[in-house]
């Protein structure tokens, strides 16, 4: 479907879910006024917010703005690891599941407070045996295991800045991150699982550790004897075996300032190399920690389970930090929704009563074409809310959800936010907000979204434009690492002191927001966002590629697939084995999450007279839609060249 298509289909869209009554008696959030009360006093309302964690010494100022740079609470100190670990084990949380991990193989391992602690205090110890110190970077490459976690509060329990690599990004990625970062360790594992299969992690981090500044590799035996691994003695750390020798008393935690880096996380950009999302410490935790209480309603005895990897934001701020910071007990599941059998998750969500449950609209179209059998084979009873996010949710599948998920008992908060947000800035108040299928609804309180037009007005109800964030808000991101001209000309651009998403939305004559896409070259395929510039790149660099052109075409389940337009060198045929290489060269140079489902071979690229590649038109082609206007185009023949050869094409 195209945007205006889809557009057309949400904007009938009028059904209407009012909060359950039940639901919202019990609420955390259930006073319609606290919109007001953040809008009359945004400062007021955050620091309230802020009050939640626990400060070493408080701050002595909530804001600082000097667009486009911000610092929230000034001057506080306060460690990620103590509000998210320690200060539980010091109460009545202290054996209280903290994590409860379930294996692809059906093993588990439950993780009190008081025992997370622990593993976390012998982590620390490890990272400062090989010469961690505050302020220096570290490099996490791993699968869906506890060590996850753990790193990475083991790094904010002594003040390093963690850089999580999706597990699944190749060797040359994380070569990438580790250059740009200029990281000292890399913490990995000898393999991974998935869907039954071992994925070879440490031979990428060997490839990746080349020519970086990296002095050592810790590794988790995660698979053992069968992973095969290389081993270098003078480089390569076994985990087991260094956390034997560890001490077990306690590291105390270092007295961050606010502002100081938590991490660094990257995302893909239009332009140029992703970029390197830096997020800091008091502003970020105060967010993720308010999200959990007002959108997720989290309470003491909940079990949340948000089935994002870590590797992404959507898995830092709601398997590891939004959670924990509240004293919750968080589910992390190491497998794939498919293995061993269709009904994985809801045999999950039944086996340890999950009670709230996050997921991506690309997984719920995936359930939905799987069929409700495998829903229906277990107890869900135990679901009180249900969110989504990464994508628009189409009104189909977010009724789907509603009705076999939810049984239309459980609000649906459907969350907008991005990487560089930190945090959902986007949702409905499940106590609160009516929702409708494939809105986000308003923004939450505290964040003040709008929707401009391209003279910076905001739009009336019924139109389209810019979505923005006017003010600032605690876990926005501070800067791009080691670009900060980067971040300004990116965010802040197109209207003085006002961030802009890159993404178009449109409102409704209630105010509700429509997120229907980004308004640039990024796309997002499964809910993994990817930059076209960087596809390209990735495409040719392989030797036989002269030139190359990705679009994002709409798809029923990943909401958008890749097609790769190519132009080969002369002499170079077209086979289906050149396909192949091409899709290769891309899972090379990115990751598997980036592989192209299709490649279309073309003597030429449909470019105006400037030399810009005319993507919009290649969208066109390849959704199948009568090519609009080709006025502009240098050379008209290649397209009707290229729509011979994407005839008779389905998904
Ligand atoms: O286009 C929006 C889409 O995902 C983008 C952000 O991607 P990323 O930084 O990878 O973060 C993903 C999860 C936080 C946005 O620019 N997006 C995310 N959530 C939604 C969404 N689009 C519509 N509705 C959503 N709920």
């Amino acid at each position: 479907m195209s945007a205006e298509e889809n557009l057309n289909t949400l904007l009938k869209e009028n059904r209407t879910f009012a909060p359950p009554e039940e639901f919202k008696a019990k609420a955390n959030f259930n006073d319609p006024d606290v919109y007001k009360r953040a809008e009359a006093d945004p400062e007021g309302y955050w620091s309230e917010q802020a009050q939640k964690l626990s400060w070493f010494k408080s701050y002595d100022k909530v804001l600082d703005w000097d667009p486009p740079h911000a610092k929230w609470f000034t001057g506080g100190k306060l460690n990620a690891a103590y509000n998210c670990v320690d200060r539980h084990r010091e109460g009545p949380r202290k054996n209280k599941a903290a994590i409860i991990w379930e294996g692809e193989k059906g093993n588990n391992k439950i993780y009190t407070y008081d025992m997370l602690g622990r593993e976390v205090d012998k982590t620390a110890h490890m990272l400062m045996e090989l010469g961690i110190k505050r302020g220096d970077r570290v490099a996490i490459y791993l699968p869906m295991i506890p060590e996850l976690p753990i790193s990475m509060l083991a790094c904010a329990k002594i003040g390093a800045i963690h850089t999580v690599v999706f597990a699944a990004y190749s060797a040359k990625a994380l070569n990438d991150r580790m250059s740009d970062t200029d990281a000292k360790l890399l913490i990995t594992a000898d393999g991974s699982l998935r869907g039954g299969k071992i994925i070879p992690l440490k031979d990428n981090a060997d490839k990746a550790v080349k020519d970086t500044n990296v002095e050592k590799m810790l590794v988790v035996g995660n698979i053992g004897k069968e992973s095969n691994t290389s081993w270098n003695p003078d480089f390569d750390v076994d985990w087991g075996t260094l956390k034997d020798k560890m001490p077990a008393n306690p590291v105390p935690n270092e007295e961050m300032d606010s502002e100081d880096i938590l991490y660094i996380l990257y995302t893909s950009g239009t332009t140029g190399k992703p970029k390197g999302i830096v997020h800091t410490t008091g502003g970020y935790l105060t967010s993720v920690n308010h999200s959990v209480r007002s959108v997720f309603d989290i309470k003491e005895e909940d079990v949340f389970w948000c089935t994002a990897d870590i590797g992404w934001v959507t898995g830092h701020s709601y398997v590891v930090y939004g959670p924990l910071s509240q004293g919750a007990t968080t589910l992390m599941y190491e497998g794939v929704p498919n293995y061993p059998e269709r009904d994985q998750f809801w045999n999950v969500v039944e086996k340890y009563g999950v009670s709230i449950f996050y997921t991506a609209p690309t997984s719920i179209r995936m359930f939905m074409k799987w069929g409700p059998e495998h829903t229906e084979k277990h107890d869900l009873s135990s679901l009180r809310l249900i969110g989504s996010v990464g994508e628009p949710i189409n009104p189909e599948a977010w009724m789907w959800y509603h009705k076999y998920i939810g049984k239309e008992k459980c609000p649906i908060v459907d969350t907008w936010w991005q990487t560089e947000n930190g945090s959902i800035l986007i949702a409905p108040l499940p106590g609160i907000t009516t929702t409708k299928p494939g809105s986000a609804t308003k923004p939450t309180p505290g964040i003040n979204a709008d929707i401009l037009d391209k003279n910076g007005n905001s739009v009336a109800p019924g139109n389209g434009g810019s979505l923005v964030i006017k003010s600032p808000w605690p876990s926005m991101l501070r800067t791009v690492w080691g670009d900060d001209e980067r971040f300004q000309n990116s965010y802040y651009g197109d209207y003085k002191g006002v961030y802009t998403s890159g993404d178009v939305a449109h409102k409704d004559e209630d105010g509700y927001f429509w997120v229907l896409g980004r308004d640039d070259d990024v796309v997002n395929v499964s809910g993994h966002r990817l930059g076209t510039m960087e596809l390209e790149s990735a495409i040719v660099s392989h030797q036989s590629v002269a030139e190359a052109a990705v679009i994002g075409r709409s798809h029923v389940v990943k909401g958008q697939a890749l097609t790769a337009f190519v132009t080969l060198k002369e002499g170079i045929k077209g086979t289906e084995e050149m396909k192949d290489e091409v899709k290769q060269e891309v899972v090379k140079q990115i990751g598997k999450m980036a592989r192209p489902e299709e490649v279309i071979f073309t003597a030429g690229l449909p470019k105006t007279s400037s030399a810009k590649i005319m993507r919009r038109l290649l969208r066109d082609i390849a959704e199948g839609r009568v090519v609009g206007d080709t006025s502009t185009l240098e050379d008209p023949a290649v397209v009707e060249d290229l729509k011979e050869k994407y005839q008779g094409k389905e998904d």
